[in-house]
């Protein structure tokens, strides 16, 4: 699979041949100026929750595209109301077999609101597989000893996109602790440096925190990619 990042917790993946971007959040973030919200592909957009910095541009992404969008049953309500015709609702603890793989859907510990401030149902995750590769897409989530779970139920995760950047996440250390939980030796942080609460000062410190447990932390620049 090839990723490419597109800041805080956007990602395109190319996967089994298709285009998967998670909570796309471009033309909102300042650190993503240069990324063109038009010229990213999309067949399925996987949401983790209702907060700004996760579903920004998901309505104008999801009418360009036509892209299924694969969310909470409250945000999938939420976007067919906005007028959006392809969506796919799901909740902690299913799984839904795609053209792509199978999407299993799990808990993540945060919350979850629109812009608005109205109920955008509970924060979720995502496993993604299909019969040789699988990520695991966390969203915004603390540590949670329901990681553990992951691995007992979906196929050896190729990598994972887990939140580093502190305050409303996960930190460094944490997340190295999740990467244990979840038995991943390929880590992609995200949600870090987008605004004040969320920077992490030393990269370098960060990397070395996963490497010394024989871990890999991929700080990927916006706009470049990473293979697996
Ligand atoms: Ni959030
Ligand atoms: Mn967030």
């Amino acid at each position: 699979m090839k990723i490419t990042f597109y800041g805080q917790s956007c990602f395109g993946i190319e996967f089994s041949g298709k285009h998967i971007v998670t909570d796309p959040f471009i033309t909102g973030n300042e650190l993503a100026k240069d990324i063109d919200l038009e010229t990213i592909k999309a067949d399925y957009i996987l949401v983790s929750h209702g907060h700004q910095d996760h579903i920004y541009d998901l309505e104008a992404l999801a009418k360009r595209t036509g892209a299924t969008v694969i969310a909470a049953w409250e945000v999938y309500n939420w976007i067919l109301a906005k007028g959006v015709e392809n969506a796919h609702p799901m909740n902690a603890g299913g799984k839904w077999k795609f053209d792509f793989g199978t999407v299993r859907c799990v808990v993540a510990q945060h919350s979850s609101s629109f812009p608005d401030g109205t109920y955008a149902g509970n924060p979720l995750g995502y496993v993604v597989y299909n019969d040789s590769e699988a990520f695991y897409f966390a969203g915004d989530t603390a540590l949670t000893y329901d990681m553990k779970l992951i691995p007992m139920m979906c196929p050896k995760l190729t990598c994972a996109l887990l939140p580093i950047g502190d305050n409303f996440t996960m930190d460094v250390e944490q997340a190295v602790i999740a990467s244990d939980f979840i038995e991943c030796d390929e880590i992609i942080g995200c949600h870090y440096d987008t605004f004040g609460f969320i920077e992490i000062a030393d990269k370098e410190a960060a990397k070395s925190a996963f490497s010394a447990k024989g871990k890999r932390l991929n700080l990927i620049e916006i706009g470049s990619s990473i293979e697996f």
